[in-house]
């Protein structure tokens, strides 16, 4: 099977943890846009969507699926989306998309977190993919060299020879070479950097659900 089949029968796994007549929040990636594609099958039989970027909103809108603001919204039984890394405990390494912030904000207000992945994206330890760390601009400089005390290498992500800005105006600075033996601490660590607006670890509230896909079918990790 190919990634994108993966992708497909996990996103299509995923249906099911949508509740009729509810609001459902939807992540950024080419995993969650198969779910939302996934989602438009269905779309009479939910409320309305909680999109965590730009890029999903409008593909949601895309298929005439009403995306509402998070403000007006007080319950939602479900979050679904992607992720560069999960560890069979819940604990994911996310933004690999720049969306990390908006990603974080919606998973907050929903009731479970299911995380749609393909296989490779299962490790033992984070790390191997770089933390993605979304920053204030006038903060950048500072927030690399407590970066670089705390962890590891980082970077400024660029875009098309300019430095990347998110939805929300801010830029991206990726930690290189990490092995993450405490995903939590080092949430809490880089959460206290001055100029940090999220740290794309996904450890303090994690995955609720896991549903991987594997060439022997979607396993689903509690
Ligand atoms: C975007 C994300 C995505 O969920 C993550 O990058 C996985 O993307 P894909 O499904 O394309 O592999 O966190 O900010």
């Amino acid at each position: 099977m190919t990634q994108d089949e993966l992708k497909l029968a996990v996103a299509q796994a995923a249906i099911s943890y949508v509740v009729e007549g509810e609001i459902v929040g939807v992540g950024t990636g080419s995993t969650a846009n198969f779910f939302i594609d996934e989602l438009a099958k269905i779309k009479h039989k939910i409320k309305a969507a909680v999109a965590s970027s730009e890029a999903t909103a409008a593909r949601l809108r895309g298929h005439g699926i009403e995306v509402l603001d998070l403000n007006d919204v007080t319950s939602m039984p479900v979050y679904i989306d992607g992720a560069d890394e999960i560890t069979a405990s819940g604990a994911m390494i996310k933004g690999g998309g720049a969306a990390l912030t908006r990603e974080k904000i919606v998973a907050s207000v929903a009731k479970q977190f299911i995380c749609i992945a393909d296989g490779s994206k299962l490790v033992e330890k984070l790390g191997g993919f770089p933390l993605p760390v979304e920053v204030i601009p006038m903060a950048r400089e500072s927030v690399i060299r407590a970066l670089n005390d705390i962890a590891g290498d980082a970077r400024l992500r660029m875009k098309d020879g300019q430095a990347l800005i998110t939805d929300n105006g801010n830029v991206i600075v990726d930690v290189h070479g990490l092995q993450i033996e405490d995903p939590q601490e080092l949430e809490r660590k880089i959460n206290n950097i001055v100029g940090v607006v999220t740290v794309g670890l996904f450890a303090q509230q994690g995955a609720n659900v896991c549903l991987l896909g594997t060439p022997d079918g979607v396993k689903t990790l509690t």
